[in-house]
């Protein structure tokens, strides 16, 4: 496929702008960087490769041959509907996602291991009184998401000793987990078990408010962590959870609306740690390097690693 004509807009469009204008890659081709509200219908039918993170509130697809996600979620180009036409190709951005994931996860893993909120308290209180930390090789958990972005955050946790179990839709086998298991198998001895429950997992018709009611009344204790998308999780169930001791906490990165609504409960719930989206964000430098990788595969017809199957979703 040829692409000549290409539309970036969005956030860090600026920062692209300023690294892609080097690039001699884009020599004979054209480029726009446009704000995201300022694309205009004449932009989207002269582009046939269109770049962002999301589709712009007048997105269409025009000459489009090819969108490119500048996020692993394509859940905001998903939701335009069955009006994706066949013939237009899209892929996401693979970068370090897992890696930072890991590191995000492995922060309030530890920070409850090593009790860091007690002995802040007890500090508070000119209290002294030994509580031993709990070691990682001791933690199971599972999870939610076995793809490029599961997998890598079970390296991560793997090579601490953690031991790691999957959850997917097809419960295929894959690196670094000690045992996958699809959604429908999940047995309630293992979420029973687990110290940690992390999701990683797209936003699809499936997924949508799979952490429910149900979900939570089979765990025991543990801490849920949230990286994939909010509208996955039933946040008035993970708040009964909480509140019954089902959950032990949860931290959550991502929600169905965002930024998060002022009178949102999550704010004030002592059991839940908020972060604004930034468990794994896309740096310009990773952004362009993804990018120029795929245009360069998309041109050659070889197979690309990060194109999304529209049909499933993700
Ligand atoms: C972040 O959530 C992304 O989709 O990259």
């Amino acid at each position: 496929m040829r692409i000549t004509n290409i539309l970036f807009t969005g956030r860090l469009v600026k920062e692209l702008e300023g690294l892609l204008n080097a690039e001699e890659m884009l020599n004979g081709r054209r480029v726009r960087f446009v704000p995201d509200g300022e694309v205009s219908s004449e932009d989207l039918d002269w582009a046939d490769a269109y770049v962002a993170f999301h589709p712009t509130a007048n997105f269409h697809f025009g000459n489009l041959k090819w969108v490119h996600s500048l996020g692993a979620g394509v859940d905001r180009y998903m939701a335009l509907g069955d009006r994706w036409p066949d013939e237009v190709l899209l892929t996401r951005t693979i970068t370090s996602f897992g890696q930072k994931i890991g590191e995000y996860t492995l922060s309030y893993m530890l920070k409850e291991l090593q009790h860091h909120d007690r002995f802040r308290e007890q500090q508070e209180r000119g209290e002294w009184k030994m509580v031993a930390p709990r070691a990682l090789d001791e933690m199971k958990v599972v999870v939610f998401g076995t793809g490029e972005i599961g997998q890598e955050l079970a390296r991560v946790l793997a090579f601490f000793g953690v031991r790691v179990e999957g959850v997917s839709r097809s419960g295929a086998e894959k690196d670094h987990f000690c045992r996958v298991m699809s959604l429908e198998e999940i047995d309630d001895s293992c979420l029973r078990k687990a110290d940690f429950i992390i999701n990683t997992l797209p936003l699809t018709k499936e997924t949508e408010r799979l952490f429910d009611k149900r979900f939570f009344g089979r765990v025991n204790q543990a801490v849920f962590v949230n990286v994939g998308r909010g509208a996955t999780v039933d946040h008035g169930s993970l708040l009964d959870a909480l509140d019954s001791g089902g959950l032990k906490a949860a931290v959550l990165d991502v929600f169905e609306e965002e930024p998060l609504s002022a009178d949102s409960p999550l704010w004030s719930h002592p059991g839940v740690t908020i972060t604004p989206h930034i468990s794994a964000i896309t740096t310009p430098e990773e952004a362009v390097e993804c990018f120029l990788e795929t245009l360069e595969t998309v041109e050659s017809g070889e197979e690309l690693r990060n194109r999304v199957d529209v049909g499933r979703g993700y």
